[in-house]
This record gives structure tokens, sequence and C-alpha cells, in this order.
């Protein structure tokens, strides 16, 4: 009696659970909902019911449990099974024909190619992994290498399925690596922006920064609240031969797909779907910022591979940015990290491309002077993408006599120090070496993202941090304590214990992030990796000279002489000793250390045509991890090719050129010398 009782009810819930995710399937993939949303109310209320009363047979996977795991403080990173790519981008039919071309070159002219032309959705990148057919873990892009976990929040998402879709009797994968876009519906935007007004809350800019806000929330709770959607656009492991039939098999998984992607074989195809999308984009229910073109067979694509993060076997073509007019409130002063004098335009707040925009840069005094940019004018702005607006030209014609011409102020307006002007330059600069201006940009330098990554150390925590006297230089962060990070305000317990922790989490930061953090004018993240790399401690890099440093390849005469005298400050010299004191890396792990004495080291290398084991990007970057550089065409300068398979016109041209030529053993013998 009891086992009859007991598979009543499993069977009674499963009914009902799958009677749910049906309707869920129907309504957020498919958008056709067949059911009422109180008669969908019931049904949940009945299985949720039903798990209260016997709690032992809740599964994980069971809809009443899209909302769970608590509130977390903070997110962990995990890496992905495979990179995230991000996507090279196009304005114009040339250059989408020039793509085409690039793509031919490595095939024989008789090969077909196929690409699938989709939306581009503008949210953010998430990659899904479903093990034996349950969803198992959620992360952000990242870098594209790491990102972070955001399962409990992804969960939310229904039109996410959290078991994939499998017909009865059919097989479930063992592992699939879904990647796609969340998103935020235009009217759930207006709908939480209206919210947040009215609550006294700064406003998101655009779906795009909303969707991203709410995905990084620490309590689910507050995610689910956001109607988030999903489109899934690609597989990374679990993939099919050919895109389209993997877009066809998220489909049957019960993905949101997009139903607007096409196959086509020419470019003037792919043109026309870029311009019946653009005539359309505007009515849909989100945002999408252009259209992608993808090589349909991924055999095709592994021969293309990548360069650094953007596959050459796709490429995404962006829709002109968008104009508006609006006038010019003021003009104002902003003091960078390196005494620079940037100013920007205070503006009447205007809609455009989907976001509120009240600021533009002005770059520079000349770029002022040369638009004649002055307060009170018209002025035409636009915005593409992340592009931080931009004043195009002024409305001359709607001037009344009023417009108030800019001069540059010649006193820093954070220090009242004289400001000079270096002939040849464009840069006004406050050279103040205690400027406070430079102390503080330094320090929101130092934390960022791509430098020591300080979560919960945003540009206001910064602030408080030195007026309260509390932090004047980056080693101080290292000494403050909770009853110190208790006295800013709006920090409790919590948040106190928080940052404290990622600062101290921050030391484990490799040896080039450090060295970017620091702010040594000119050493960008790139070519503080370089360095690092190529000298593998502070010790060496301080001991270098001019000649050395400018001798580096990507490394010319001005980062050599700006690294030089960084290190002839003592100042500096002292900040570098208290930051190693408190245990940050100024030394690379001897496996990243580049040795000099390689045979690739330095050398340009053109890969081309199918290797018989490696994938390109993989062996791309065995290349570059020895120091060598990687370029797409041959020319007198290549010192190696390594050719595969149906090495096409590249292979002619290195014989013709009398390049040393490699097939993939011999280049594979050489690297790993
Ligand atoms: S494919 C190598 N397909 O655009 C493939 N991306 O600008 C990389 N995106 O990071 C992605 N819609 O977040 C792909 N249909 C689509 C997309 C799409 C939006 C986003 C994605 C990517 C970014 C690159």
């Amino acid at each position: 009696m009891e086992a009859l009782n007991k598979e009543m009810v499993i069977s009674e819930i499963e009914k009902l659970r799958n009677e749910i995710r049906h309707h869920e399937y129907l309504y957020y993939v498919l958008d056709t909902p067949k059911i009422t949303d109180a008669e969908y109310d019931v049904l949940t209320l009945k299985l949720r019911e039903l798990e209260a009363c016997y709690p032992e047979f809740i599964t994980n996977d069971s809809p009443t449990r899209r909302v769970g795991g608590g509130v977390s403080s903070s997110f962990t990173e995990v890496q992905h099974l495979s990179p995230l790519l991000s996507l090279g981008n196009v304005f114009s039919l040339r250059e989408l024909e020039d793509f085409e071309r690039r793509v031919h070159s490595e095939f024989t002219p008789e090969t077909l190619i196929e690409y699938v032309v989709e939306p581009k959705i503008d949210g953010l990148a998430c990659s899904l992994i479903y093990e034996k057919g349950q969803l198992v873990r959620a992360a952000t892009r990242g870098d594209g290498v790491v990102g972070e976990d955001v399962t409990h929040n992804v969960r939310t998402i229904k039109s996410i399925p959290l078991k994939l879709r499998v017909a009865p009797g059919a097989e479930i994968p063992e592992l699939l690596d879904v990647r796609g876009e969340v998103y935020m519906p235009r009217v759930a935007f207006m709908r939480l922006n209206a919210e947040r007004a009215d609550k006294g809350e700064a406003e998101f800019a655009n779906p795009r920064n909303a969707a991203a806000g709410s995905l990084r929330q620490l309590n689910p709770e507050v995610t689910a609240a956001r109607s988030l959607g999903f489109f899934a656009y690609a597989v990374g492991t679990g993939a099919k031969p050919y895109h389209a039939e993997s877009l066809a098999m998220l489909t049957a998984y019960g993905f949101r797909v997009s139903e607007n992607w096409q196959k086509v074989q020419t470019i003037s195809e792919v043109w026309h779907l870029i311009e019946l999308h653009d005539k359309k984009r505007r009515e849909l229910a989100y945002d999408t910022d252009g259209v992608v073109v993808k090589i349909n067979s991924v055999e095709q694509q592994k021969t293309l591979g990548a360069t650094g993060k953007d596959p050459r076997w796709a490429v995404a073509f962006k829709f002109p940015p968008e104009q508006a007019e609006t006038t010019v409130k003021d003009i104002i002063i902003q003091v960078g990290r390196t005494g620079v004098l940037t100013p920007a335009a205070v503006l009447e707040p205007v809609r455009l491309s989907g976001s509120t925009i009240s600021r533009a840069t002005l770059h520079n005094e000349d770029f002022i002077k040369e638009k004649d940019i002055r307060i009170g004018d018209h002025v035409i702005i636009n915005k593409a993408g992340e592009i931080i607006p931009e004043v195009i030209r002024v409305v001359t014609e709607k001037r009344n006599g009023q417009e108030q011409p800019f001069i540059m102020p010649s006193q820093c307006p954070e220090c009242e120090w004289e400001v000079e002007r270096k002939p040849g330059e464009v840069a006004v600069r406050c050279s103040n070496p205690h400027c406070p201006a430079l102390g503080r940009e330094g320090l929101i330098h130092f934390v960022s993202r791509d430098a020591m990554n300080i979560d919960g150390c945003g540009p206001a925590v910064i602030n408080q941090l030195i007026a309260k006297g509390l932090v004047k230089d980056p080693a101080d962060l290292y000494m403050l304590t909770k009853v110190e990070l208790l006295q800013l305000e709006r920090m409790g317990e919590k948040s106190a214990d928080n940052l404290l922790a990622a600062i101290e989490e921050s030391k484990s930061r490799t040896f080039d992030k450090v060295l970017f953090a620091l702010g040594i004018r000119h050493v960008g993240a790139k070519v503080a990796r370089i360095l690092a790399r190529r000298f593998g401690s502070i010790a060496k890099l301080k001991a270098a000279q001019m000649e050395e440093l400018s001798s580096i390849d990507d490394i010319g005469p001005k980062i050599a002489e700006s690294v030089v005298s960084y290190f002839a400050v003592p100042l500096h010299e002292d900040l570098v000793q208290r930051l190693s004191e408190m245990g940050l890396n100024f030394m690379m792990p001897e496996t990243e250390i580049i040795d000099i004495n390689h045979v690739f080291y330095g050398k340009t290398m053109v890969f081309t045509g199918t290797l018989p084991t490696l994938d390109r990007t993989t062996a791309q970057n065995m290349a570059l991890a020895v120091g060598a550089k990687v370029a797409s065409s041959v020319s007198k300068k290549t010192d190696y090719v390594v050719a595969g398979r149906e090495a096409g016109s590249k292979l002619v041209k290195a014989e013709e050129l009398g390049v040393k030529v490699l097939s993939e053993q011999e280049f594979l013998a050489l690297v790993q010398e």
C-alpha cells in the first residue's frame, strides 16, 4: 500500500512538472501561451504543495526550484571548457566583402562556403553547461577564458531549461556547452527604470547594462524579478559538424533560438538579410545591435581559426550609430591619472540607441577649437555600441549669440597648479606630483578589473577612503582594517568583510597584472604582460636600460623611456617595496617567462591549411607562448609558414619568397624544444 502510494505521488509530481515545463516552454520560448497566468499559477501551487508534503521527492530540475541557493557573498571564477570568443566588427558591405575574400583565400576555389546569418542580440554572453541533460553550471563570459559562476541567477531565467527537452527514448548528451545571450526585453527595462526612478535609485543606461546588473546579483530573488531572457546562438562542447545543425539541435532541446537565422551562400544574400533585419529590428521586443555572420562548417571554422579573441570564421555587422540633437549645458574638466586635463560636455539628457546620454567626451582643447563647440550650442551627438558618446558637429544655424566659447583653464581644477602643454602635444597636463587627482585616479586604476580586480572598491569607496585619510596610495589598501572600513558611508559588516576578502584575494594576481596596476604611463595591459614575461621579475625590469627595452618588439622608445623614468622616482621605488612587503607578486611564474633564446622568439609565423592534429588556434597560441608573432598573410617579413592539408595561396607565396615551411610535426618538435 505504502509503495503504491509512493509511486502514485511520484508520478503525479512528475506529471505536474512536465505540464509546467511545457507551459513555460510555450510561454517563454515559443511566445504562444496556451493557458492563462492564473491557470499556470494553479499548476505551480499544486506542485509546491505536493513537494511540501513529500520533500524527499524534490529534484533540482523541478520548476519550483528555479529560485534557490540563498544569498551568496561573491561569485566564484570558473574556467570555460573552451574560450568564449568575441567578434570582429564590420560596418559596410565593402568590409563584409573583405571578410569573404579572407575566408575564400584559405580554401580552393571550388570549396563551397555557407554562411549562417543571425541577429546580434545586445546583452551579455553566457555559457550553460548541461551534464546528462541537467543544467549544472552557468558562467558569464569574463575575459573569455575565465568567467563568473552565475548558476543560481541563470536558473531563474524561464526561457532556459533546467533540463533539456529530450524525446522519450532519445539519447541524452553526456555534456553540452550552450552559448547564448542573456538580455532584458525593452518593456522590462522601461518598467525597471521607472521603478528605480520612483525609489530615487540610479537608472540603468540601457537594457544591456540592466541585464548585466541583474545577472550579477548576489540574491537570485532579485534576478528572478527582472524578467531576463536568453537566446541560444552556439554550442561549445557537443556541437554538430555544421552550425545550422547545432542551432536546430538547440531548438529541439527547448532553447529559444532567434527565429530569424538563415543559411546562405553569398555575401550579397547576407547583405540582403542585413537590410531586412535593419527594417524590422525596431519592432522587436529586445535590442539588437547588428547581425552576426558565421561560417556553417565547423571543419572550415577550425581551418580558419582565430586572431586573438576574434574568430576568423565569423564577423559582426554593426548597424551605423544613431544620432541625436541636444544642447551643451556646460563644459567641465576631468583630471586623469596621468595628470591630463580632459574636457567633457555636460548635455541636456537625450535618448540615443537605447541609452540616455548626458555627457560626451570632448577629447582635448584642439577638438573643441576645431569643431568650435561653445557652451549653449545645439550639437549632434552619436554613439555606437559601447563607444563613449561623441559630438559630431555644432548646429550653427541655431546659434543666438549667447553661446560662450570655452577657454582651457591655466590652472589645474583640482590643485590649482599651473598646467602646461608641451609643444607638439595636444594634452594639457598638471604636473604636480602631489595633485589629488593623480592619487585618486591611480587608485581607481589600481583596483580596476583588468588590473588588481578588487571587487566592491569602486570610485565612491576610493573617494571616501581618501577623504578620511585612510588611504594615500595603493599599498595603504593592504593595511585597511574592518574598523576603518566601517567608518565609510553605506559600508555594513558584510560589505566590509567582502572588501577585505577581495583585497586579500588580489594578492594572488600575477606580476603582469600588478605591473599594469602600477599605472606607469604608456604601459597598458598588453605591454605589461610583454614586459613581465620578458623580464620575469621587477628587479630585472628595473635594471633594464633604454636600449634593451626599446629593442623588444612592440616596445617603442616612448614606453622604454617611461619605464626607466618611473623607476627613477624614489616615491615609486618605495611603493613597489611596500607592495612587495604586503605580499603582491613581483615575479612571473617560471612557466610564463619567455626564453629569448627560443628558435621562434621574435619570429613572424603564418599558419595555413588544416593541420593533422592541432586546430589552428591551439597551434598559434603555442607559437605566441614562446614569443613568436602570428601574422595572417605571407610577406618578406615572414620567418616561418606552418602548412597543413589544403594549404592554398599562402604556401605558394612562401615557396616563391623562399620562406621556411614547416609541417605540424616539425613545428611541434621545435616549439617544444
Ligand atoms: S557568436 C565566435 N552570435 O556578441 C562566436 N554572438 O560582439 C562568438 N552576440 O560576445 C559569439 N548575438 O555576446 C554570437 N547571434 C550571436 C550573437 C552574439 C549577440 C554577442 C556575444 C558576443 C558578442 C561579440
